[in-house]
């Protein structure tokens, strides 16, 4: 992608299909790869679409006694709503159906006719249904279709070949000449490999009197063109191919991103067919890998059976292009699961990206009355500033690369690096330490250069989150939150100090992973018992050790408190000095949570205090109350009170 300008495409998908993950990759790819072309300033087209004749179409058809054009301009649909949903901006949605492209795709075949490249046969072989292929016995694998295992029809009739096989040599010699043409390597291996077989002609007519749904030979009304013919032609005939020169001359040659699946007719026929044509080659045609969902890893007594499309629908749009774009390496097989989806999205999302943004927006609403403070005019020239700066400048740097190299899950991955070295950095500057000392710089510079971070990392991550990453530039009080200028990521000092910021929220709240198993443990019942019960008296059966009565339980009041301000205990690694709200009361609480919050990240909490204990001194400062937490093995969480409640409220 390093020249000026890019054309990206995806497949173009067959109608009768639903969009699945498999579909929705290829495409956030596209779209991922597009807006990020585009962010770095380069002239970008993005084309994808749908395939839509062929046999299944016309079978699909018959069966709704539907005629076929009426039933593809319904199942359409489903992708123009998938891509909507998904955020997919394309410059082009390209349908075989439409005019402009079978009308070129008609101009061709007559060319290539009259140029003695397509010639008249009798064919023999076999045919799959499904993948609407032709192959020879030896092809097939155990008397199956090689590619779906499906059952194949023997077929015997006159038709029409491309002579493809005149240029074998041509091709092999092209793809050893152009490494870049076929990626990753091995797949460029593998077309070689298969080019080791004498190439076939390609057969590229059916009959009518078995297909009928397909573009008409512009030479032979008793045929149509065969669907793969029709397809790869797509890539041209929506740019401008035979009809706008000038155009077309600006967006070809395209970048080709296609499953492995089908890799042979991008690597094989379509070079072929564009040398006869004397069009230039593709730049790239890049070949990923198979999300896998199979039966074998997706088990249902593991609670992981899920339709992707489901869990875009629950966790939201954003974070769902971020999983299959973090967690694919590009070229490889990826597997699907909810505890995979959900993990990255804890780790990355919710605990690096989102905590980040949370503890910078409190703590300049804390200490800088929500307005960006200014950082120091020397602010970024060495230490720990000038190393987060050296970070960020790597990271635009390896993120844009990726871009080139097809390598986007390892630019994402430095990006996140990016993220966690942030948060390393507040760790290590300590604002709230800094917010003690006479001297305001300090703690300016350490607030401003977070939040200027958080803004290169938003805006490197935008073409994976569009929503989500202008909602965290809103946050940092930027006017343009959306537009990302591709100098201001190499810069610092570019958000405007005075600026209000946001509050904190939770941009990527955090899920609870569903624990394999947990259905099979009884849930206790969640109400009380509406009458009281009489205490029992000691002793007596169902009354064991340990149990506590009524009376005894009513001694302990509880209460929702608002944690207005936190901070360390002096001279002490575990306790936090905690001012809370209690309704219209004021309360100091010393807890012993210092290992596991930090004190920012407790401001704005609802909290459960023990508000009836005698009031005790830890270290010298006085608690007036206890909080409640969960603890277990090495952690430990706070009990919060689920959604909005004024503080002050008994718990019960
Ligand atoms: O082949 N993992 O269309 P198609 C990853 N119409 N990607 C997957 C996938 C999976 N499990 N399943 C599908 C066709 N894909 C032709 C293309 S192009 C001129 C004509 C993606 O609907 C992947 O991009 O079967 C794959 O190549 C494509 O969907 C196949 O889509
Ligand atoms: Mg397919």
């Amino acid at each position: 992608m390093s020249a000026e300008s890019v054309y990206l495409t995806t497949p173009i998908y067959y109608v009768n299909d639903k969009p699945h993950i498999g579909h929705a990759y290829t495409t956030v790819l596209a779209d991922v790869l597009a807006r990020g072309a585009r962010l770095f300033g380069r002239d970008t087209w993005f084309l994808t679409g749908t395939d839509e004749h062929g046999q299944k179409v016309q079978e699909a058809a018959q069966k709704l006694g539907v005629e076929p054009q009426a039933h593809v301009d319904e199942t359409v649909q489903r992708f123009l709503e998938a891509w909507e949903r998904l955020e997919i901006q394309y410059d082009d949605f390209i349908r075989t159906t439409e005019p402009r492209h079978k009308v070129i795709v008609q101009e061709i075949l007559q060319d290539l006719y009259d140029r003695g490249e397509i010639y008249r046969d009798e064919y023999d072989g076999w045919y799959c249904v499904a993948d609407e292929r032709f192959f020879t016995d030896k092809d097939l694998e155990e008397g199956r279709c090689p590619l779906c295992s499906r059952e194949v029809q023997r077929v015997r009739e006159a038709n029409y070949f491309f002579k493809m096989s005149r240029y074998q040599d041509w091709l092999v010699e092209y793809i050893r000449e152009h490494p870049e043409f076929i990626q990753p390597d091995f797949r460029r291996n593998e077309t070689l490999g298969f080019l080791r077989k004498p190439l076939q002609d390609l057969c590229i007519s059916r009959p009518k009197s078995r297909l009928t749904w397909g573009i008409e030979l512009p030479f032979d009304a008793d045929y149509v063109i065969y669907v793969w013919f029709d397809a790869l032609v797509n890539y041209i005939s929506a740019v401008g191919y035979r009809r706008d020169e000038a155009a077309f001359a600006k967006r070809w040659p395209a970048i080709h991103l296609i499953g492995k699946d089908i890799l042979t007719t991008h690597t094989v026929y379509w070079p072929c067919m564009l040398k006869a044509l004397g069009v230039p080659m593709p730049k790239t045609v890049f070949a990923h890998g198979w999300w896998l969902s199979g039966t074998t890893k997706m088990s249902k007594s593991l609670g992981n059976v899920v339709n992707p499309m489901d869990m875009m629908e629950r966790y939201g749009v954003d974070a769902f292009r971020y999983f299959l774009m973090a967690e694919m390496v590009m070229g490889q097989d990826a597997t699907f699961t909810e505890n995979a989806f959900i993990r990255r999205y804890n780790a990355d999302l919710a605990n690096d990206l989102g905590n980040l943004l949370n503890r910078v927006l409190s703590m300049v609403g804390k200490y800088c009355g929500g307005r960006l403070p200014a950082p120091a005019p020397d602010a970024w020239e060495e230490g720990a500033p000038a190393e987060l700066k050296a970070r960020l400048l790597e990271a635009v740097e390896v993120f844009k690369e990726s871009l080139d190299t097809f390598t986007l899950h390892a630019g994402v991955a430095r990006v996140m690096e990016a993220v966690r070295a942030t948060n390393r950095f507040i760790e290590l500057q300590q604002p709230w330490s800094q917010a003690r000392a006479a001297d305001p710089a300090p703690l300016h510079s350490t607030l401003y250069a977070a939040a200027e971070a958080l803004r290169v990392c938003a805006g490197l991550l935008m073409p994976l989150m569009p929503a989500k990453m202008t909602e965290l530039r809103l946050a940092l009080g930027m006017e343009n939150p959306m537009t990302v200028k591709p100098e201001d990521l190499l810069k610092m000092n570019v958000l405007k100090p005075g600026a209000e910021v946001g509050q904190p929220g939770a941009l990527f709240p955090r899920i609870e992973a569903p624990v394999p198993g947990a259905e099979a443990t009884p849930t206790p019942p969640a109400a009380a018992p509406a009458a009281k019960p009489e205490a029992p008296k000691p002793g007596t059966i169902g009354h064991p050790e340990g149990v506590i009565t009524y009376e005894d339980f009513e001694k302990v009041q509880l209460r929702t408190a608002k944690v207005m301000s936190a901070e360390a205990v002096e001279g002490t690694v575990k306790l936090l000095k905690l001012n809370v709200l209690m309704g219209d009361e004021r309360r100091q609480l010393v807890a012993g949570i210092a290992l596991y919050y930090k004190p920012e990240e407790l401001i704005g909490k609802t909290v459960v205090v023990v508000s009836n204990l005698v009031p005790i001194k830890l270290r010298g400062v006085e608690s007036q109350g206890m909080l409640l937490a969960a603890s277990k093995g090495e952690r430990l969480r706070l009990v919060t009170v689920d959604g909005d409640l004024s503080s002050g409220a008994v718990v019960k």
